[in-house]
């Protein structure tokens, strides 16, 4: 079930919640913008629940009660997500978009989605028509019913069989040039992106095509072409075969990563229905986010040789900060030569399985890698692994399985446990291997500055509107968060209330930070508000720049910067003076 992200939009300008809450229980003393009432929620005596009309939020000072007017249907009236919205529309006379249909950002992206699938479909019957890609596939070993599955196609040779069939008019050439399937020519016009190339189009988990990785036939560079980035694909998230082994599965026990297309394939089609590809990247902490929603096995498997156990240990150190109690993390080394594919063929499901449950896990892999950087035999070395392994141990959280590799670790370096239990200060947490995927929530310390931008934008969206210039990326803990609500903000059509804003995270891990800021107090009289704001965006802007500028100072210290970041570097110090504090 899913209504579309635009007409809940829609809906919440049109609804009124004073109004409606007044309908069900009147609203009488009025302070400032708020109105008062006795809480529906929990038995009072005095009126400790609050409703901001320009908020279009309600909360109870007593016993924490909030939300907005769809919260308050499902709170007081007891509906669910959709029937609440389904009443509200009723009321103001709107009419709920069938279910089913999929919501997505804007309209384009599910016109972006229909025209991949559309050239899935066309890639599809070209392969069938074209003996040589069907020779290819079967000298391959990939039979037909496998193919099917993961619709493999075939992308004929001439540079506009697709810009041919799907780019008629300017509007359509638009978004097969979105979609990432045409090119531009220097001198006007498009060309193919996929010319006589085995096409392996690119599932999200829900079965959306979003991108393509075309192999050639014989030799050939690059090997495999990839999709660019494009609205639908964004490279480093998505994994190739997840949807396949989510169909065949509805609970994956477990799960492994492989390299490439043609492991995913050769493997499904031996039965080991539930591996994935991360498509050419290294395995990220959004890969493994998406995977811990629905299997608490990982297996990793890599190539035996120094590129393999170099990736391998990339591959850990993503994973310790996502880390918890219930997972279960093994790498798997192949025999020099082999791929999953080659591999599989020759020895087939037992066989490989067995490897599977045989092979290292994650604390023996941890182990084994650190102690060759150490000689064990004296005191100095095993201070010295005790002193590498607590720098990520650290990454780990706080639960029985870090307990237990500070244990393992005790017995290695021989060292006490307690002294590295002492040694193990949270404040000292470095940062993660990619702070910026980890989702903001309330309990993320923020910086202040940070936390006082999200309050104030969040108890009055309007104030996105008062930013001229586009911010600069820095590293901040909810700094992105902050881009991202200015971003929904600024793109609506409608004006944005508060309410309005926390309905888009309902039900993700920053809605209750969301909430929580919501009604935050900042003790800013109401006429100061808007110099508060755009003065501490400036501050945000200042430290970015400062960053920027620290960073190429200091590699400049070193003697590396190239022509390109010299210039970086006057640009960022002009941005800096420009600054008007
Ligand atoms: P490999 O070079 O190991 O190829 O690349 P492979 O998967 O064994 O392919 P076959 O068996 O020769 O057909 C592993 C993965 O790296 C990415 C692809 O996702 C590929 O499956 N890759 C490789 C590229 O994106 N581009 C390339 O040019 C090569
Ligand atoms: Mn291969």
């Amino acid at each position: 079930m899913s209504i579309p992200r635009e007409f809940i939009d829609l809906l919440l300008s049109r609804i009124d919640l004073v109004d409606l809450i007044n309908a069900q229980i009147p609203l009488r003393k009025k302070s400032g913008s708020n109105y008062f009432a006795c809480c529906p929620f929990h038995q009072e005596k005095s009126a400790s629940f609050s409703v901001s009309q320009p908020k279009q939020f309600y909360y109870c000072f007593s016993c924490g009660a909030h939300g907005n007017a769809i919260d308050f249907m499902i709170q007081h009236d007891h509906l669910n997500f959709p029937e609440a919205v389904e009443a509200l529309a009723r009321q103001v006379g709107m009419e709920v978009p069938s279910s089913g249909a999929p919501s997505s950002k804007n309209e384009s992206l599910s016109e972006l989605y229909d025209l991949t699938a559309r050239a899935a479909h066309d890639y599809y019957e070209q392969m069938r028509q074209s003996e040589r890609a069907i020779h290819y596939l079967k000298q391959r070993g990939i039979s037909g019913t496998i193919a099917q599955q993961f619709m493999l196609g075939y992308a004929p040779s001439g540079w506009s069989h697709l810009l041919d069939t799907f780019g008629k008019t300017d509007p359509d050439k638009k978004k097969l040039l979105n979609c990432g399937l045409i090119i531009p020519k220097n001198e006007g016009g498009y060309y193919d992106r996929f010319r006589e190339r085995v096409m392996f189009p690119i599932h999200d988990y829900r079965g959306r095509i979003i991108g393509f990785g075309g192999r050639v036939l014989d030799q050939g560079e690059p090997k495999y072409l990839n999709s660019p980035e494009t609205p639908l694909f964004q490279k480093g998230h998505e994994l190739y075969g997840l949807h396949q082994a989510l169909k065949q599965h509805r609970q994956l026990a477990r799960v492994i990563i492989v390299e490439g297309y043609m492991d995913v394939i050769a493997l499904f089609q031996h039965g080991i229905t539930y591996a994935v590809a991360t498509l050419g990247t290294a395995t990220s902490s959004h890969h493994l986010q998406r995977l811990f929603r629905y299997t608490a096995e990982i297996v990793f498997c890599f190539d035996g040789d120094n590129a393999g156990r170099t990736a391998a240990w990339r591959a850990l150190l993503v994973t310790l900060p996502a880390m918890h109690d219930q997972l279960q993390i093994r790498f798997l080394f192949l025999p020099d030569g082999e791929d999953p594919d080659t591999l599989i063929r020759k020895e087939g499901r037992a066989l490989f399985e067995k490897r599977m449950t045989s092979a290292l896990s994650l604390s023996a892999f941890f182990f084994q890698t650190l102690s060759q950087q150490c000689d064990m035999s004296t005191v100095e070395g095993r201070a010295r692994l005790a002193a590498l392994a607590l720098t990520h141990l650290k990454q780990l959280p706080a639960e029985i399985f870090q307990g237990m590799m500070l244990e393992e670790l005790g017995k290695r370096a021989r060292v006490d446990v307690q002294t590295l239990k002492q040694q193990l200060h949270p404040l000292n947490k470095p940062l993660t291997t990619e702070p910026a995927a980890v989702p903001v929530t309330a309990s993320t310390p923020l910086p202040p500055p940070i936390r006082l931008a999200l309050a104030l934008l969040i108890q009055h969206p309007m104030l996105a509107q008062s930013i001229e210039t586009t911010l600069p990326h820095n590293k901040l803990p909810g700094y992105d968060f902050l881009l991202a609500l200015i971003d929904i903000i600024k793109s609506s059509p409608n004006p944005v209330t508060t309410g309005a804003l926390i309905e888009h995270w309902r039900g993700q891990k920053e809605e209750p930070l969301l909430k929580k800021l919501a009604h935050a107090e900042h003790n800013i009289p109401e006429t100061g508000i808007k110099n508060e704001f755009l003065g501490v965006i400036r501050q945000l802007i200042a430290l970015s720049i400062d960053a920027e500028i620290n960073h190429l100072l200091s590699k400049s210290a070193e003697d590396k910067l190239s022509p390109q970041e010299k210039r970086d570097l006057s640009v960022w110090i002009s941005k800096k003076k420009a600054l008007v504090y």
